[in-house]
């Protein structure tokens, strides 16, 4: 998932930068862009290199070609035009449940981004990130109101949560300029994948009693429960990643019939996850689909993280932005923002009946068989991970305030650090070391962010501290959402992780890593044609309503 493995991305996206030739050729290639767009116009806007750079594809007044810019995924016009055609989706439901308030409030959002993409043409450049974001944000907000008021019972969002995760990215990196840009770039989901949700929704509803049936033979299964099969789970809200992971595992594996897969994902994902897992065949792998909403002792009085959102110093730690005290607290509840995420956190609930699973991050591909990994002895240890310390900026010190007294007092800075995203968990080792009780301790000594700021690695590497054992790196290879990873280290590689911004279901992604991931995904399955031939459609169309 996006959010995941943000801290492990800086230093290498530095190091790639800093190579020098690549920021002598962007200082100048922004400078040059700069001075040029100063002599064609006058109200230039101060933005970041990229943004320049699409204003020089039409650079003169009252030409903006808009294919350029709907083709773009740095693009805000297609970010607005994303949310305008999301919220339109929304006001014709929110009217047929009466709900004319929220209509009028969504009709009234509509017409701020259009008025915002009327501005645009009008002057003939495009729109900054700088002079949209209130509009983005205020839509965004909206959006996921209208999540959390069940509108998505037939159709399903996704859309919105990429830019609240901007807005929790935002207040980590309110220095960090570049990066925020870049975090806005990669969490525009393509249109192709939301409308994926929807178009398996439908399927859904269409076919009910067929992939219910299919559901239910697999979910009854005694696999589920089997200890002598193998234990993967994912907790993912992207059902094409998810399914790139489950593919690439099985088809890797020696014995796909001994596989067995637990998916969790949210209420808005829930259906059509599930009608994407029965309605393919993964060899005679068992999948499951839960979400995490039905799991009774995930509540405010048991999980710190979910009794802080619910007080205010945290929620205008999420929502920090101007113009947003309209919206009523209890819509602003950002507890789906990191859930997911937290998840991991309690492996023994949601695996009450399981030994020993490995965990799965959404962003990753398989290429190797996986079941050696549960048979590698972990020495009383409760996860197995590969470190990222060969890279000096992954210790401790990078991830936590060590000017807390809290802090100093129980780690060493120079203590190595390892990743989330491919580890080996013993869960009996777990309830027995009282892991989550840890991080229970950690999460509630953090609710004025001081001990670290975002994120799940920095209180997985307390929770864990100690219980970790190392794996070998070939398991594992990091980076590929964000930097150049050596060749060899791919081939070898068991697990490639895409953490970073570049993710390879995006238009940004890396075209060689990409190739990685597409292998996995069933381009000519006919929801799958039918949406990217949607997709065409969408941006001719979008071309002759904006021109
Ligand atoms: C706009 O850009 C696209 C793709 O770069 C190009 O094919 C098209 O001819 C351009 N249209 C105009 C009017 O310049
Ligand atoms: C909340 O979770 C705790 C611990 O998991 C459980 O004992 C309790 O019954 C739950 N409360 C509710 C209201 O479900
Ligand atoms: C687990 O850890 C928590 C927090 O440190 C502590 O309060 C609790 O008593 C511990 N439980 C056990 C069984 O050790
Ligand atoms: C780190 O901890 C110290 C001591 O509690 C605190 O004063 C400081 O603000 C913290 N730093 C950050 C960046 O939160
Ligand atoms: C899974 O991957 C295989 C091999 O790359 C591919 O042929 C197949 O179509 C994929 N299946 C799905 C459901 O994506």
């Amino acid at each position: 998932m996006r959010r995941r493995g943000f801290d492990l991305r800086r230093p290498g996206r530095r190091r790639w930068l800093s190579s020098g030739w690549i920021w002598f050729l962007l200082i100048g290639l922004g400078s040059l862009l700069f001075l040029l767009l100063v002599t064609t116009q006058e109200k230039t806007p101060r933005s970041r290199p990229l943004i320049v750079q699409n204003s020089f594809t039409s650079s003169f007044p009252g030409d903006l070609n808009v294919t350029d810019e709907l083709l773009n995924p740095l693009s805000v016009t297609r970010q607005l035009l994303d949310q305008i055609s999301l919220a339109k989706t929304y006001l014709v439901i929110s009217k047929e449940n009466n709900n004319l308030e929220f209509a009028r409030e969504l009709g009234g959002q509509v017409r701020n981004c259009q008025s915002l993409l009327a501005t645009a043409a009008t002057r003939g450049y495009p729109l900054s990130v700088e002079e949209s974001e209130a509009t983005i944000r205020g839509m965004a907000l909206l959006l996921y109101q209208a999540q959390q008021l069940h509108y998505d019972g037939a159709i399903t969002i996704t859309k919105m949560k990429g830019q609240l995760q901007t807005l929790e990215e935002k207040s980590k990196l309110e220095t960090d300029k570049s990066s925020k840009f870049g975090q806005i770039a990669a969490e525009e989901l393509p249109k192709s994948l939301y409308c994926l949700g929807i178009k398996l929704t439908m399927e859904w509803f269409k076919n009910l009693h067929r992939y219910r049936r299919a559901v239910e033979a697999r979910t009854s299964s005694e696999k589920l429960r089997n200890n002598n099969l193998y234990h993967y789970c994912i907790f993912s809200d992207n059902i094409l990643a998810a399914s790139v992971v489950v593919n690439s595992t099985v088809t890797n594996s020696k014995h796909p019939d001994l596989l067995v897969f637990h998916v969790v994902t949210d209420e808005v994902n829930y259906t059509p996850m599930r009608a994407w897992f029965s309605m393919n065949k993964f060899q005679d792998a068992t999948i499951e689909v839960q979400k995490f909403e039905d799991f009774t002792w995930l509540n405010a009085s048991y999980v710190p993280i979910l009794k802080q959102l619910k007080e205010s110093d945290t929620q205008s730690f999420y929502f920090s932005g101007k113009g947003n005290s309209k919206t009523p607290i209890k819509f602003r509840n950002p507890k789906y923002l990191s859930m997911l995420n937290h998840l991991r956190f309690y492996m023994p609930e949601v695996f009450p009946a399981l030994h020993k699973v490995v965990f799965l991050d959404d962003d990753v591909v398989v290429q190797k068989d996986l079941s050696e990994l549960f048979s590698i002895n972990l020495n009383g240890n409760v996860i197995g991970a590969v470190e990222t310390c060969m890279e000096t900026f992954h210790r401790f010190h990078k991830y936590l305030n060590f000017s807390h007294p809290l802090i100093k007092a129980h780690f060493d800075p120079d203590d190595c650090g390892w990743a989330f995203g491919m580890n080996v968990i013993d869960l009996r080792e777990w309830k027995k070391k009282n892991v989550t009780g840890n991080y229970h301790y950690w999460q509630e000594r953090n609710v004025d962010h001081t001990l670290w700021k975002l994120g799940t690695l920095p209180p997985g590497l307390l929770a864990f501290y100690g219980m970790v054992e190392r794996l070998d790196a070939k398991w594992h290879v990091l980076g590929l959402g964000y930097k150049e990873v050596e060749q060899s280290a791919i081939k070898e590689g068991a697990v490639l992780h895409y953490n970073g911004n570049m993710k390879p279901w995006l238009k940004i992604g890396m075209e060689k890593y990409k190739i990685l991931w597409d292998k996995y995904v069933d381009y000519s399955h006919p929801l799958l044609q039918r949406i990217i031939a949607g997709a065409k459609a969408y941006a001719v169309l979008g071309i002759q309503s904006h021109r």
